[in-house]
């Protein structure tokens, strides 16, 4: 009989296969977020991933950072266990510290030099729960420090982010998924109050404490931002 951890492997295995087929440069982009970091932290830095899944990021940061260590969270227990066997057996463990939780709950008081958050904040409604979740990364963040933040952007009132939608289903399709996929994927990603604008992203990261706002990449719907913990 396949234990449970087996059967949460093949789904985050599949999860992994699944993400890099549905996102363009899906693996690429914990390489382009270090290429920023690198250019801006210590020898020695902390490094927090808010979100970190089935642990891609960290493993990638891990295996070219061997000077760093990491703490991971996520409230998804599944997700977690697979980032921690994804991580032993990268060799990382000893590196990297897990956390099943909300950056909210994370233990004691300490603050990173950086942190991640990959495809997380465009899933939570535009209530509060988005600003909660900025603030928590900026006050676990030394001053100075930088969040990088990947997420679904647009704005439903303008033909462009239409447009970008239905590009983004034109790659899905290219990559040979399903027309089941693409009705997934215009569904869930055109989520009124979870999908925001630039402009209401910028303001949310100016409220919880950030400034320095720079795009670093953006395909399709995807976009990312460096952000710095105001002085
Ligand atoms: C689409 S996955 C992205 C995972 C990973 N960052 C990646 O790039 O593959 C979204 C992750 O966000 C986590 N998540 C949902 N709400 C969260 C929250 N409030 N704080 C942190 N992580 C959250 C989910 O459990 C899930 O693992």
């Amino acid at each position: 009989m396949k234990s449970e951890l087996h059967e949460r492997f093949q789904e985050a295995s599949q999860y992994d296969t699944m993400m890099k087929r549905l996102f363009a440069a899906y693996e690429q982009l914990p390489l382009i977020m270090l290429s920023h970091l690198r250019t801006r932290l210590p020898a020695e830095a902390r490094v927090l991933d808010v979100g970190c899944g089935s642990g891609s990021a960290l493993g990638a940061f891990a295996a070219h950072q061997p000077d760093w260590s990491f703490v991971g969270v996520d409230p998804s227990a599944a997700m977690v266990d697979v980032a921690r066997a994804k991580l032993a057996s990268a060799g990382a463990s000893d590196r990297v510290s897990l956390v099943v939780g909300t950056v909210e709950s994370l233990p004691g008081e300490e603050a990173f030099d950086a942190a991640t958050a990959i495809l997380v904040e465009h899933l939570l409604p535009d209530d509060g729960t988005k600003l909660r979740l900025l603030e928590g990364v900026c006050r676990r963040l030394v001053p100075g420090g930088c969040l990088l933040l990947a997420s679904l952007r647009g704005d439903l009132g303008e033909a462009k982010t239409h447009s970008a939608l239905e590009a983004w289903l034109e790659f899905i399709a290219l990559q040979g998924l399903p027309p089941e996929t693409q009705a997934m994927v215009r569904q869930r990603a055109i989520v009124e109050d979870s999908l925001v604008s630039e402009a209401r992203i910028l303001e949310l990261l100016e409220h919880a404490g950030f400034a320095g706002m720079e795009r670093i990449y953006q395909v399709h719907l995807l976009d990312a931002l460096l952000a710095s913990k105001a002085f």
